[in-house]
């Protein structure tokens, strides 16, 4: 299969396995991880095949989706294999996934350009508008509050405890919205990252202001 066919073929699997996605990993995620990972890719002088095969299948391993990380790598070698992706591009592709994710600090730095311009394009629909819907939908389906302003936002932490049950909507943001402007690997990330962290000030500014009236009215003496 040429490039252009193992792309579109990846296309069809990433859209039908996780249709029915609601952890933050539907494909409309992946379309616009896809869509980044392109962009960036071409801003940077990076292979833009690799960035955005891996683009595509990188939530496939995810823990939330995936039986185990293990597994879902696994999966996608297969596919990969399947499909008839030349060896150096499945092993590009798997070692990008087997990195990039969050999951409480940011662990090893990505290795190649490639693994950056991914990196970045996941990151970056963390950001913005999209990631303040994401990150209230996935606290709603945690059962997490929205805020709880005796509930300090946590410092590093391990993934079982990033992963782990409390936390509030509000708080994730400190713990990891507002870092990733700082943790962009690629230039073109970092532009767009300035402009989505912004957004996210002027957000927290104004949830804050409407969250001090019912505040002020809880507050004694009445
Ligand atoms: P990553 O793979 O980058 O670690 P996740 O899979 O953890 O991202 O998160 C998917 C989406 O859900 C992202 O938008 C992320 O910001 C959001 N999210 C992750 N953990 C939490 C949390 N504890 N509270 C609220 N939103 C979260
Ligand atoms: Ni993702």
């Amino acid at each position: 299969m040429n490039r252009s066919a193992i792309v579109e073929e990846a296309r069809r699997y990433v859209r039908r396995e996780l249709e029915s996605d609601r952890t933050g990993h539907d494909w409309p995620h992946i379309a616009r991880v896809a869509a980044l990972a392109r962009q960036l890719a071409q801003a940077e002088g990076a292979d833009v095949f690799v960035c955005e095969l891996a683009a595509l299948l990188h939530d496939l391993a995810d823990d939330k989706i995936a039986a185990s990380e293990e597994a879902g790598q696994r999966q996608i070698r297969g596919w990969l294999e399947e499909h008839g992706a030349p060896k150096e591009t499945t092993a590009a592709v798997l070692a990008i996934i087997a990195t990039m994710s969050f999951k409480g600090g940011g662990g090893a730095p990505m290795a190649t350009l490639e693994g950056m311009v991914v990196q970045d394009a996941d990151r970056l629909d963390a950001l913005g508008a999209i990631g303040v819907a994401r990150t209230f939908v996935y606290a709603g389906a945690r059962g997490h509050k929205l805020h709880d302003p005796a509930v300090a936002p946590r410092g590093a932490m391990t993934p079982a405890e990033y992963r782990s049950g409390d936390g509030t909507a509000i708080n994730h943001f400190h713990e990891k919205l507002l870092k990733l402007k700082d943790r962009m690997n690629t230039k073109a990330a970092q532009a767009l990252a300035a402009e989505r962290h912004a957004f996210l000030l002027r957000y927290l500014e104004q949830f804050a202001a409407e969250w001090a009236v019912g505040e002020a009215y809880d507050a004694p003496p009445r």
